[in-house]
């Protein structure tokens, strides 16, 4: 098996992408308006469909991780690398899920589906930052950034140094050796 199933490989490339725009773009945005602004209730919302989609896509992908053929363990050259890159690769589903929880953890304190979609008169709380919901998801969030940035890494490694292809794996393509 040369390659991963296309269906991953299509999750993969739309996650990466909307989980970036999330992470540096939406993301912050988000935080940089202050509750008491009235589009935040409509940026909110927004931010949680996002979020939510992102978090059904990736049960998607785990479920065809687990129930296709993926290609053999790609050789970095050292064991404690292939190794990194099989945990960075399970963190990275670890942390996009955690994102995800803490996310609707968050909406549930500050009851946000009430609030942004349903008819509720209540109001935001002044801001989230004493939320421990809020907290991790700030967390989570720099820590998934650090990750997604050391896959980089991994990637350039293995496509400027190794120069072993490692990109058509995660490419559309014939699959069969
Ligand atoms: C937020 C962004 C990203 C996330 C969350 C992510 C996640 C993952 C995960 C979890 C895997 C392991 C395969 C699996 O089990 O599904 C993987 C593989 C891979 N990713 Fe990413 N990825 C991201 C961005 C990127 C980018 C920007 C590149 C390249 C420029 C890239 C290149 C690859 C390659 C080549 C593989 C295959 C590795 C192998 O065959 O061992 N990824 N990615
Ligand atoms: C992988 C999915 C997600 C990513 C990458 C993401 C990313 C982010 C980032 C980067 C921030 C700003 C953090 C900071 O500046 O400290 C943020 C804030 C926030 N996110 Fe998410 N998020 C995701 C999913 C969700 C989900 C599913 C929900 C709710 C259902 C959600 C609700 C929120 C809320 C309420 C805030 C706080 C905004 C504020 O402080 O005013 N997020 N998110």
């Amino acid at each position: 098996m040369k390659r991963y199933h296309p269906l991953l490989v299509s999750i993969h490339w739309i996650v990466a992408l909307m989980v970036l725009l999330a992470l540096l773009v939406g993301g912050p945005a988000l935080a940089e308006l202050e509750n008491s602004d009235p589009d935040k209730i409509f940026a909110l919302a927004g931010h949680m469909i996002w979020g939510i989609v992102i978090g059904t896509l990736m049960i998607i992908r785990l479920i065809t991780r687990f129930s296709t053929q993926t290609p053999p363990e790609a050789d970095a050259g050292h064991a404690m690398l292939n190794f990194g890159a099989k945990l960075a690769h399970w963190g990275l589903y670890l942390l996009i899920f955690g994102m995800v929880g803490s996310g609707l953890g968050l909406a549930l304190s500050a009851d946000l589906f009430a609030i942004s979609f349903g008819s509720s008169a209540a109001t935001l709380p002044l801001d989230f930052k004493d939320l421990t919901a809020r907290q991790a998801h700030g967390l989570i969030a720099n820590l998934l950034l650090l990750l997604v940035a050391l896959h980089l890494l991994g990637w350039a490694y293995h496509q400027f140094i190794r120069k072993d292809h490692l990109f058509r794996r995660m490419w559309f393509g014939k699959r069969a050796e």
